[in-house]
């Protein structure tokens, strides 16, 4: 159930019985020569509609400009700082619970999202307040790493390309027919929650935009199997914690 798609009256009648309501977070950058510039956001949207009619939930509209500023070397990534994503993200939270919502689900599909949703999490009192990315349910995690496994990689991740393809676009591309840089284990560790240092080394050390990813590895057929284990994982961990 979409907040966007819904009446005043209707969001009023909601509340009357239910306090809950799922907020998905993306981001607008890059994603290697064959992902969508919307595709962290694409991914937690459609797991969060999914997931919103199953629970009969609002979900409220997607929060797709965030921090992602190693990636302005690239033409079409929108970054904002993350002192303003913080701001947003606490009056955000703050109309929504002057109306009457108590419990709030994040799905995140960034990583530099992170960070701030964290700190969100110690500023309010009275309401819960869940933070989950799509990748972290169990399942999710176990089949991406089955299906792709290291090349997964950080960044143009072959199972959020395959998410996109099953739900929205599917690009074709030699230029990504062959694999990314390997990373190792120290970059990962030293960049992990997207910090990957500044614009134009980040450009320089990944030129495709790909990191550590070989996207091509992408089938809409596993985007479809990791929305459907997405949106179950979204489903129990919601009726869990709320
Ligand atoms: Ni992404």
């Amino acid at each position: 159930m979409r907040l966007d798609h819904a009446t005043w009256r209707e969001v009023e009648a909601y509340l009357e019985k239910s306090n809950g309501i799922i907020i998905p977070t993306g981001s607008t950058e890059q994603h290697g020569p064959m992902g969508l510039i919307g595709t962290d956001a694409l991914c937690a949207e459609k797991i969060a509609w999914e997931a919103g009619k199953e629970l009969n939930v609002y979900v409220a509209p997607t929060l797709s400009y965030t921090p992602a500023p190693f990636n302005m070397s690239f033409p079409g990534t929108i970054s904002i700082s993350e002192e303003l994503f913080e701001s947003l993200l606490n009056e955000v939270v703050c109309s929504l619970k002057k109306h009457g919502f108590k419990k709030f689900y994040f799905i995140n599909g960034h990583g530099a999202n992170l960070k701030s949703l964290k700190n969100l999490t110690n500023q309010f009192s009275n309401i819960t307040i869940r933070v989950k990315s799509w990748w972290d349910y169990e399942k999710v995690d176990h089949l991406r790493h089955a299906r792709f496994g290291e090349w997964e990689g950080m960044h143009a991740t072959p199972s959020e390309i395959s998410i996109t393809q099953a739900n929205n676009r599917t690009i074709t591309c030699d230029e990504a027919l062959s694999p990314p840089k390997k990373l190792n284990q120290k970059y990962i560790q030293d960049h992990s929650g997207d910090k990957h240092g500044p614009p134009e080394q980040h450009r320089k050390n990944f030129p495709d935009g790909r990191v550590g990813s070989h996207s091509v590895l992408a089938t809409p057929k596993i985007g479809e199997q990791l929305i459907k284990i997405a949106v179950a994982g979204l489903v129990s961990d919601y009726l869990t914690i709320f």
